[in-house]
């Protein structure tokens, strides 16, 4: 018998367990990028057989880099905006609301399938100012559940590219025409990385599918009205780069006289209502 919590996903729902050993192992490692330790301890508390994901340390920046990258821009955010409300969409096992720890006067809902939001209730403690919303981010009811009273960040990372290109432009476009004010931080991968998806091992594991690619902010831009870019950097020129990744450095250094590999991975900031 284990006191563990059994896990039983799949597709989209599954790929945020890799997410999650990634940055488990970047905390056991010796120069961590983020250095998640409650991600350490959630990968402990799962009965799961980890191996079957087929991913070691050497992955790791992949995610680390980017999840680093957000909690920055967020805590950006939140010293901007104290009194604000924060919307994680996509959510998985992450622990940003434990990593930022915001203070009182900031509303916090994570988003994602129920039963992603089952094992999280399972894994993760209650505490003030959180809630947990189980819902597809594409069925929209669950935005009524959000106070629109205070300036918004929604958080997006690691979900555009389950949405075809006409859901997440939608679900974009009715944040920004709810909520007065606000900031989207969203990560995409370009249209090339999704139309050779069979050849990325992390979705052949998980069985997911990919939809909405994007090259550039023109092109959410273009289908999205009323946001405003703030930001857009590549996995390669993040400020949370891993210097200490012999193999992601010579990545980089290929990335940056072959385009189409260096905006792969796009990680984007988009402001939407009056100007501060
Ligand atoms: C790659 S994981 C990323 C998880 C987390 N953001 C992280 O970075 O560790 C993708 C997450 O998006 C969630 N997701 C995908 N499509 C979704 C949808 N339509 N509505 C809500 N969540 C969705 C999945 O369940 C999964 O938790």
């Amino acid at each position: 018998m284990t006191d563990k919590a059994t896990v039983d996903l799949s597709g989209a729902a599954q790929t945020m367990l890799t997410t999650l050993y990634l940055k488990a192992l970047d905390a056991e490692g010796p120069a961590p990028v983020l250095g998640d330790r409650f991600a350490r301890d959630t990968v402990a508390g799962l009965d799961y057989d980890w191996d079957t994901l087929g991913v070691g340390r050497g992955w790791a920046p992949l995610v680390t880099v980017r999840t680093a990258l957000y909690d920055s821009w967020a805590r950006e955010f939140l010293e901007r905006n104290p009194e604000a409300t924060v919307v994680h969409l996509g959510c998985g096992l992450d622990s940003r609301v434990f990593r930022l720890d915001p203070g009182p006067e900031v509303r916090w809902f994570d988003v994602d399938f129920p039963r992603v939001i089952a094992l999280r209730e399972q894994v993760y403690p209650a505490r003030d100012g959180y809630r947990l919303l189980a819902s597809s981010a594409t069925d929209t009811a669950w935005l009524e559940e959000i106070p629109a009273d205070r300036p918004t960040l929604f958080l997006a990372e690691g979900i555009s590219m389950y949405l075809t290109a006409s859901e997440g432009a939608d679900l974009l476009q009715r944040i920004v025409d709810r909520f007065p004010r606000g900031e989207l931080q969203i990560d995409f991968y370009s249209r090339l990385t999704i139309a050779s998806q069979r050849l990325h091992k992390l979705n052949r594991t998980t069985g997911s599918t990919l939809h909405w690619g994007v090259d550039r902010p023109s092109d959410v831009l273009g289908a999205v009205t009323g946001i405003r870019p703030l930001d857009a950097v590549t996995f390669f020129d993040a400020e949370t780069f891993d210097e200490s990744s012999r193999g992601f450095r010579a990545a980089r250094r290929v990335a940056r006289v072959l385009p189409p590999l260096r905006r792969s991975l796009q990680y984007h900031r988009y402001g939407f209502g009056p100007i501060d």
